[in-house]
């Protein structure tokens, strides 16, 4: 068995401190607690409309982590500048929309192909290693290699709204999926599909000699299929685990996390 490298993404801390524009909750805090009580990494996005983590989180958070900082960012040139000029452990490129909630699907790898590769080259001189987060198909794995990428993030997002339409009573919320409305039998067919293509991914990219990753609406309830996948070596977590610290504690909240996320 592989281990697990659980990396806490803090973003939300810093959502909770925006909408009051004062320094409470302090993100510092949470790197702190989340280091003491089981991540392995501290993950952050740099989003260009910095709707939570701000410049000055990204340049307190390098200097006082004990663990490696993965940040995500766009391919937007002036990010890409602020980026290798703060220099990360690694830098993650996800895609961005303004108006999104949160990141939604992987990076389009092939109509962005020169882009990307402009970025990757632009990271690698600033001696930043770089992963792409992709939706979990072979061509996409293929397509990273190409492009230079040392690693894959694997989108999950897909895989957990299923999980969630089937496990949960989302489907009477208002916050259902409305494409996945559909039938108990065909969310289980869709579901162990989804769960069919992290899996070969995550083998195809592993084959090839890329680093595997994956993150996006992972929760305490969900984790096993994704465990089961011994190619997958990290998992990047926020929403679940910020919102259940509201609850229990950061401190526990991390270390549940953990608990489940250790092979
Ligand atoms: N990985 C990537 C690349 C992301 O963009 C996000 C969301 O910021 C996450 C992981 C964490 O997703 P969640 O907050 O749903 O756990």
């Amino acid at each position: 068995m592989s281990t697990m490298t659980l990396g806490v993404n803090i973003d939300h801390v810093a959502v909770l401190r925006e909408a009051r524009r004062v320094n409470d909750p302090d993100i510092l805090e949470a790197l702190f607690v989340a280091c003491q009580n089981g991540a392995d990494q501290i993950t952050i996005h740099l989003r260009e409309d910095r709707r939570h983590i701000q410049d000055s989180d990204v340049k307190n958070i390098l200097a006082h982590s004990k663990l490696p900082v993965n940040l995500e960012c766009s391919i937007n040139q002036e990010i890409l500048n602020i980026v290798s000029r703060l220099k990360p452990h690694r830098a993650t490129l996800v895609p961005e929309k303004r108006e999104e909630v949160t990141t939604e699907g992987g990076l389009d790898v092939f109509s962005y192909e020169s882009a990307i590769a402009n970025a990757i080259e632009q990271l690698h001189d600033a001696l930043i290693p770089v992963s792409l987060f992709v939706d979990p198909t072979i061509e996409a794995m293929d397509k990273a290699k190409e492009l230079g990428a040392e690693m894959v993030e694997l989108h999950t997002g897909h895989y957990a709204n299923l999980f969630a339409m089937l496990h949960s009573n989302l489907v009477y919320s208002n916050h259902s999926v409305k494409e996945l409305e559909l039938p108990r039998y065909e969310l289980e067919t869709q579901l162990e599909k989804a769960l069919h293509s992290l899996k070969i991914s995550a083998l195809h990219a592993k084959k090839i000699g890329l680093e595997v990753a994956a993150g996006h609406g992972l929760n305490y309830n969900n984790l096993q299929g994704i465990m089961a996948i011994d190619a997958i070596t990290e998992l990047n977590i926020g929403q679940s685990i910020i919102a259940r610290s509201v609850f229990t504690g950061l401190d526990s909240a991390v270390r549940e996390m953990k608990k489940l996320t250790t092979r």
